[in-house]
């Protein structure tokens, strides 16, 4: 397999930073965001350049500008991104969730995904070539109650990658992910205790990342569900 540049968001925890070992184990180099400033620097201490960590809010777009300028012109761009990172709502009837509460769910899982695909999706399609996953959920193709704000972003993700892969030149691929069922802390949150009946994160990406890696221009437009999950 080539070596590829991989940017991941949300890499402090759950499946994104499993996918960070993965990746650097194959020796892709990884650029990679999260919010947690302590979550970065422990990443930092832990596997050194050319990989590349940083403190981002993918919600903010004025940040998500700057990181794209720096990594862009360091690294060239980016021949997967995976639009990983995600919040959902604390477990609640829609009229009981708070506005300020939905409009963050909103905000990450959807406005973060459009920031990134701003600004590093155009160098991208100058050189008409790479793969955007945006992740999406089963709760992007189906629903439970409790957590409608979350599945109402994960049906957007997906209306909005198909949207999005017909504006992409050939050569080029957009792909919305269910990455199936695993116990993270945002699957604790929603499934409590239950959660921990399922596939740890680390056991999850060894089996999703290689299926990552074969995606190509073929696979535009998918609904994609990972293998393992
Ligand atoms: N686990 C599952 O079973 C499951 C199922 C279906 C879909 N998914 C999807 O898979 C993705 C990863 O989920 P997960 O289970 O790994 O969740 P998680 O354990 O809660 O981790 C989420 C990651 O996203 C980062 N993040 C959240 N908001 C961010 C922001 N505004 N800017 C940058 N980074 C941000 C978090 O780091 P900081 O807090 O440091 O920012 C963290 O690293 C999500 O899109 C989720 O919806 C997961």
């Amino acid at each position: 397999m080539p070596h590829k540049i991989v940017l991941i968001t949300g890499v402090t925890r759950g499946l994104g930073r499993a996918m960070v070992d993965e990746f650097v184990r194959r020796k892709h180099t990884v650029l990679g965001c999260g919010r947690s400033q302590k979550g970065i620097e422990q990443l930092r201490k832990q596997i050194g350049p050319p990989n590349d960590f940083a403190v981002v809010d993918v919600a903010a777009d004025a940040e998500v500008k700057e990181w794209a300028g720096r990594l862009l012109g360091a690294y060239g761009p980016p021949d997967l991104v995976l639009n990983n990172a995600g919040v959902i709502n604390k477990n609640a009837r829609l009229w009981e969730v708070p506005d300020a509460e939905f409009s963050q769910v909103i905000d990450v899982n959807l406005k973060g995904m459009a920031n990134v695909i701003r600004h590093f999706v155009p160098e991208m399609v100058k050189r008409k070539q790479g793969v955007i996953v945006n992740f999406s959920s089963g709760w992007g193709r189906a629903t439970d109650a409790e957590v409608a704000p979350y599945c109402a972003t994960k049906w957007g993700v997906e209306g909005l990658t198909q949207a999005f892969s017909q504006e992409l030149p050939p050569g080029m691929a957009a792909v919305a992910l269910n990455p199936g069922i695993i116990n993270t802390e945002m699957l604790q949150s929603c499934f409590g205790g239950a959660a921990s009946g399922y596939l740890s994160a680390g056991e999850w990406a060894k089996t999703a990342i290689p299926f990552l890696l074969e995606l190509g221009p073929r696979d535009n437009g998918k609904s994609l569900t990972a293998p393992g999950g």
